[in-house]
């Protein structure tokens, strides 16, 4: 009788009393060691602190690890996006296809070098773009579509190359989330005609602040180059500016940092590999839960977040509770940062003039992105549930007790609906 009041209490959810599943600290983000403190005292000490040994390093080092012939840092990945958008030919007026389950940088940038982000919906299985709807989404005045690897699930490359071939489209990708995720063996941003990433602090690969552009094409890159470096040509005198450039330069600094967490990149990758296996194990059967798809095609996955979705009619819970009673067992799932794009107010007030931050084109064209919808984006930021990537660094033990404490609540959602 006692060992039955025993396990009675100890399945009971942490919020209606019960112990906490994970009764310990998850692993900090971000971290560092010696390496970062050796490399950043060397430049420091050298005072060299301004684009130079260090940036170069890290970008030989970042192309090589992405497996491309070029990189180009610069200041941020939404300053990445934009100067690809630029080096690719995108120009005033133009179409840009964009995926509404994103950052908002995907589509702002699009709206700062001049153009008009389509929202194209996603893919319920990879919550990233659906090239059925991007075809649908081309006209005469498409110019480029974004793919973003959401979380380090990568897009179909190989149908939104194919259609881009068609239509002759440059592909961007943002691979903002995909540090070391590779499709078929290559890597995230190579196979478009570049690819753009994001070394700010929530990232698995940060200085704080960051960006980078990769390709093969040296003329790109060399464009790219321009841009962030206030439009100096490769080889021209100091004072000769021949493009409109900013300065979009990384500083040494940085790049000290990023060398540092570069080196212990790819153990890490193949952490969160091994304990992402561990939550789609302990979570396959569990009813209501449902796990995205397996994605053959990809051979390496970053995860930058482990996601999966809610079904709140098979839990018999709504989400927010779901989620509340999971915080409550000290795991920190959330239900994400996103919601449709087309929503923000830069986008829901476009029709409404500059006055609400947009000037031309969207404004002059009087584009009323009021009505647009894309259900499956719509329902999966309706059900969507986030794990942040740093709980995949942890031991595989703790990554069993996540799994326990997400099978306590599914398997306690009558108790907690009445409560
Ligand atoms: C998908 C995506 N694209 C672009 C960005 C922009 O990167 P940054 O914050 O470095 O400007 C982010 C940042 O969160 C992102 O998640």
């Amino acid at each position: 009788m006692l060992s039955e009041a025993r396990m009675e209490s100890k399945d009971r959810p942490a919020l209606l009393g019960g112990p906490r599943a994970c009764d310990f600290e998850w692993p900090r983000w971000p971290v560092h060691d010696e390496s970062e403190r050796r490399l950043l005292l060397e430049v420091l000490d050298s005072g060299k602190w301004w684009f130079g040994e260090k940036v170069r390093a890290f970008e030989a080092a970042y192309a090589a690890f992405q497996g491309s012939r070029f990189a180009v840092t610069c200041t941020n990945g939404t300053t990445a996006i934009e100067m690809a958008l630029r080096g690719v030919g995108v120009v005033e007026g133009d179409e840009v296809i964009v995926p509404p389950y994103t950052f908002i940088a995907t589509a702002s940038a699009v709206v700062t070098v001049g153009a008009v982000p389509v929202f194209a919906d996603i893919q319920p299985d990879t919550l990233c773009l659906d090239p059925d709807d991007v075809a649908r989404k081309i006209t005469p005045r498409t110019r480029a579509i974004i793919p973003v690897h959401v979380a380090g699930r990568m897009a179909d490359m190989a149908r939104l190359n194919t259609l881009a071939t068609r239509h002759r489209l440059a592909v961007v990708e943002d691979a903002a989330h995909a540090w070391g995720s590779q499709w078929q063996g290559r890597g995230a941003g190579t196979l478009g005609r570049c690819g753009t990433f994001s070394f700010q602090v929530s990232k698995n690969l940060t200085a704080g602040e960051g960006g980078v552009m990769v390709t093969d094409d040296e003329e790109l890159a060399d464009l790219c180059r321009s841009y962030t470096h206030c439009g100096r040509r490769k080889g021209s005198a100091w004072y000769d500016h021949d493009y409109l450039g900013s300065n979009l330069r990384m500083t040494e600094f940085q790049a000290a940092v990023l060398l540092a967490q570069l080196g212990r990149l790819p153990e890490q990758v193949a952490r969160r590999e091994a304990n992402a296996q561990v939550l789609e194990a302990g979570l396959r059967d569990l009813p209501g839960i449902r796990l995205l798809a397996p994605a053959p095609e990809m051979t390496r996955r970053s995860y930058h977040m482990f996601i999966f979705r809610a079904d709140e009619q098979e839990l018999g819970l709504p989400r927010a509770r779901f989620i509340e009673a999971v915080q409550a067992e000290g795991l920190p799932v959330s239900e994400g940062w996103y919601r449709p794009l087309y929503r923000n107010g830069v986008f829901a007030n476009a029709h409404l003039g500059p006055a609400h931050g947009i000037t031309a084109p969207l404004a002059s064209a009087a584009i009323d992105y009021r009505g647009v919808r894309c259900p499956v984006c719509e329902a999966v930021c309706k059900d969507a549930v986030w794990i942040p990537h740093a709980v995949l660094l942890a031991g595989a033990e703790r990554l069993a007790k996540a799994v326990s404490a997400i099978r306590k609540v599914a398997q306690n959602a009558p108790a907690l609906r009445a409560d």
